[in-house]
């Protein structure tokens, strides 16, 4: 049924399958940025945590009875962590986009994305019935403009803390804009969350930015705090319209009870040893600096080859060398590059061998 289009879709190159990994490479690929999925502790807290309770799963939407002691231990942890008023744990940071952005942007709203804002953005940007624009990568004068010029109630920017493929942050002028149009500002917290600022917990900690009423931090379980779900963050008044209007909230049953569980042995884990990942990601940026002469400002390495082959020839040779990264190519990035995830759970001599390669 489906033939015409896995025929085009082979065609263009763009066809993917999955694969699973020989456990004896060195993962340099996966969002796993602390090395906590390998833990075992960290299971072994969250396991006893969940059974002292007597459900281990939530069994229903979080407006029925799905609401478990364990999600709201870890909200209020969480959000006097970060310095936000609320917290809501959310099934995954796609549903969290979706929610975020298919309930706030109404009617006579705007919706203003970053160019590279993450997939789950632009799909959910199809849903609502307010207006929507882009500006470009990064660019707070871009922002600004758009701001200025166009006409809406209220206005919707998202951001993400650090992108994905480039690995840059957010510029620190962009909340500046957002502020003085009191636009409501999402910030997508996917790749900063446990990986930035001085206590790993993203942009607002790296640049000491107090969150603001107009200020929704999303961030996702599923990458440094090597577990599953997401969470969001902001005033009392978003989370209870949250709770109220977003539909993939509402109809969806609650967030898994272990996950979450793992994920707060996972956050209190970062802070107890912070001092030691500090250490760790200050020596990794030093050996980037030196191999590359490129400044590093989150975990995420990227190398610029700009052709497609030679880049899949690099991954090949690591593979050989026993190390798996990501070669990643247009469309999904602009140019072709190597991306090397910096997991601070790595020997120093593994990344001096890597980064000989390059
Ligand atoms: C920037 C960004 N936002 C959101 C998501 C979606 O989060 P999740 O994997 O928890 O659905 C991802 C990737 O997975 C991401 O990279």
């Amino acid at each position: 049924m489906y033939e015409k289009e896995l025929k085009a879709i082979k065609k263009a190159n763009r066809f993917r399958n999955r694969e699973i990994f020989s456990e004896s490479l060195l993962d340099f690929a996966s969002n796993d940025y602390l090395g906590l999925s390998e833990n075992r502790m960290l299971l072994k807290r969250a396991y006893e945590k969940v059974s002292s309770y007597k459900y281990h799963s939530p069994k229903a939407s979080m407006l029925v009875n799905g609401y478990h002691p364990i999600h709201n231990e870890f909200e209020s942890y969480i959000s006097k962590l970060c310095g936000f008023e609320e917290s809501l744990v959310v099934g995954s940071g796609y549903l969290a986009n979706i929610a975020l952005i298919e309930s706030l942007v109404r009617k006579d709203d705007i919706l203003v994305l970053d160019s590279e804002f993450h997939a789950s953005g632009i799909m959910a940007s199809k849903l609502t019935k307010g207006k929507v624009s882009y500006f470009k990568h990064n660019n707070p004068f871009e922002l600004d403009n758009l701001l200025k010029t166009l006409k809406y109630k209220r206005a919707i920017v998202c951001v993400e803390g650090v992108y994905s493929m480039e690995g840059d942050l957010v510029k620190p002028k962009i909340f500046e804009v957002v502020d003085r149009y009191k636009a409501l500002l999402i910030v997508d917290e996917a790749h900063s969350s446990g990986t930035v600022g001085k206590n790993f917990l993203g942009v607002f900690d790296f640049y000491d930015i107090k969150p603001q009423k107009n200020h929704i931090k999303m961030a996702t379980l599923g990458k440094a705090m090597g577990s599953y779900g997401a969470y969001i963050q902001g005033s009392s008044e978003i989370i209870e319209y949250l709770l109220n209007r977003a539909k993939s909230i509402i109809y969806t049953t609650a967030p898994s009870v272990f996950d979450i569980a793992l994920a707060y042995e996972g956050y209190k884990y970062i802070q107890e040893n912070k001092k030691s990942f500090l250490e760790k990601r200050d020596e990794i940026f030093r050996l980037v600096e030196k191999s590359f002469v490129s400044r590093q400002e989150s975990l995420i390495l990227k190398i610029e080859y700009g052709d497609n082959q030679k880049v899949l020839d690099l991954k090949e040779l690591a593979l050989r060398e026993g190390f798996l990264i990501g070669a990643i190519r247009p469309p999904t990035v602009k140019k072709a590059i190597v991306r090397i995830i910096l997991r601070l759970n790595s020997d120093m001599e593994n990344f001096r061998k890597l980064f000989s390669l390059f």
